[in-house]
C-alpha cells in the first residue's frame, strides 16, 4: 500500500496587518520588511478566533475536495506551536470533536515551522504501515498569540491560518509520495523558542501572555537555514534521482523570500516553478505550505501528476523535504 496526497484546503482570516500598520506599532519601515523578507503583509485571527477554528475551515475543505465522507477519516494529526490549549486537550482532538469525529485517533506534533512535513511524514508511515486509510492533516497556526508586538525582530514576520490534506491510501505507484527527509538538531534549540512557562524554566506564578512569546536569533538562524536547506533539497533530488527541472512545483515554507530565493537558485528553478505567498501572508509556520498549495490548487495551477518538493525549516531546529506527484482532482 502507498500513501497519496489527495487534496489540499486553507482557511486564510479575514483581518490583514499591513507592513506600513507594523510602523506605527515599532520602529520599523515598509522599505526594511519588504527587502529583508519579500513580506508585504499578513493575515490576523480574530481575537475569539481559535487554532482550531481556522483548522477545521481548512480541513472541511480538504475533505470536501478528497471525494471522501468525513466519516471516513480515521486519523487526524495538527502540526501546530500555538495550540488551543498549553498541554490538553490536544488541538486535533479539538478539531476532531467540532468536526463530529469523536472516535477518531487525533494528536498534535511540535516542529515549528516545518510541522507540515513532519505530519505528513506520520501520515505516509501511518497508511504504508496498514493502520490507517484516510489522515487528514493540519498545519494551523494562531501565531499572532504568541507574538511579541513591542519586538520588530519578529513581529514583522509572522502571521495566522491553516492548511489541510487528506493523505489516503493507494495500490497505484503512481500516486505514490516518493520520498520524505525530516531532521532536527537540539544542539540550537535556543535559537528559537518561547523560553517560559514550560518544565524547563516554570512559573512559580500566574502564567504571563509573554511567556508563550516567541524569540529568535534572526540572523543566525537565517544562515543556518540556507546552508541547511539547500543541503537537504539536493540531497533527496540526488537520491530520487530526478533533476530539478522535472519539478512542477517548489513549495517551501515561507517564511523570508531571501530564504527561498537561495535555495531556488541553487536548485537552478526558473521563477514560475517557485510557489510565493510570502508576500501576503508572512510566515505562518506549520500552516504555510498547505497554505501556498492551496493558493496553487485554487489558481487552477496544481493538477494530477504534478511534481512537488516541498521544504522546511524551524525551531527545533528541525528541517525536513518531500518529493511527491500531487495525487488530487
Ligand atoms: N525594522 C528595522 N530594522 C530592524 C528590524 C525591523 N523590523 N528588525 C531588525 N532590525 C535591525 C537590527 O536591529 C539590526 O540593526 P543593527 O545592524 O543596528 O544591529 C539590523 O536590522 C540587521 O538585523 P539582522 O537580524 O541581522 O537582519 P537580517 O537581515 O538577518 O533579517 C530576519 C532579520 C528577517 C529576521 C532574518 O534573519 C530571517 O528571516 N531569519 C530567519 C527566520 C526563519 O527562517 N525562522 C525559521 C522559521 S520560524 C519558526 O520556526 C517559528
Amino acid at each position: 500500500m502507498y500513501a497519496a496526497f489527495r487534496s489540499i484546503g486553507a482557511y486564510v482570516p479575514e483581518k490583514v496587518l499591513t507592513n506600513d500598520d507594523l510602523t506605527k506599532m515599532v520602529d520599523t519601515t515598509d522599505e526594511w520588511i519588504t527587502k529583508r523578507t519579500g513580506i508585504k503583509e499578513r493575515r490576523i485571527a480574530a481575537k475569539d478566533e481559535t487554532t482550531s477554528d481556522m483548522a477545521v475551515k481548512a480541513a472541511e475543505k480538504a475533505i470536501e475536495r478528497s471525494g471522501l465522507k468525513k466519516s471516513d477519516i480515521d486519523m487526524i494529526v495538527v502540526a501546530t506551536i500555538s495550540p488551543d490549549y498549553f498541554n490538553m486537550p490536544s488541538t486535533a482532538t479539538v478539531v476532531a470533536h467540532k468536526m463530529g469525529l469523536d472516535k477518531v485517533t487525533a494528536f498534535d506534533i511540535s516542529a515549528a515551522c516545518t510541522g507540515f512535513i513532519y505530519v505528513l511524514s506520520i501520515a505516509k508511515a501511518f497508511i504504508e504501515s496498514g493502520m490507517k486509510k484516510n489522515v487528514l492533516i493540519i498545519g494551523a497556526e494562531k501565531m499572532s498569540a504568541i507574538t511579541d508586538y513591542s519586538d520588530r525582530g519578529t513581529c514583522i514576520l509572522f502571521g495566522d491560518g491553516a492548511g489541510a490534506a487528506v493523505i489516503c491510501a493507494t495500490e497505484n505507484k503512481k500516486e505514490a509520495i516518493i520520498d520524505l527527509h525530516t531532521a532536527s538538531d537540539g544542539s540550537l534549540g535556543d535559537f528559537l523558542m518561547t523560553p517560559e512557562g514550560g518544565t524547563g524554566n516554570p512559573h512559580q506564578n500566574e502564567l504571563k501572555a509573554e511567556a508563550c512569546f516567541i524569540q529568535m536569533k534572526g540572523n543566525e538562524t537565517f544562515k543556518i537555514a540556507v546552508r541547511t536547506l539547500t543541503n537537504d533539497v539536493i540531497d533527496i533530488l540526488q537520491h530520487n534521482d530526478i533533476m530539478s527541472s522535472e519539478i512542477t512545483h517548489f513549495i517551501p515554507h515561507q517564511a523570508n523570500y531571501r530564504i527561498i530565493k537561495a535555495v531556488g537558485d541553487a536548485l537552478k528553478l526558473n521563477d514560475d516553478q517557485v510557489v510565493l505567498t510570502v508576500h501576503k501572508y508572512g510566515n505562518t509556520s506549520g500552516a504555510s505550505i498547505p497554505m501556498a498549495m492551496n493558493d496553487l490548487y485554487e489558481e487552477g495551477n496544481l493538477k494530477a501528476g504534478d511534481l512537488m518538493l516541498l521544504d522546511a525549516f524551524g525551531g527545533g531546529l528541525t528541517w525536513g523535504s518531500a518529493l511527491l506527484p500531487f495525487a488530487g482532482k
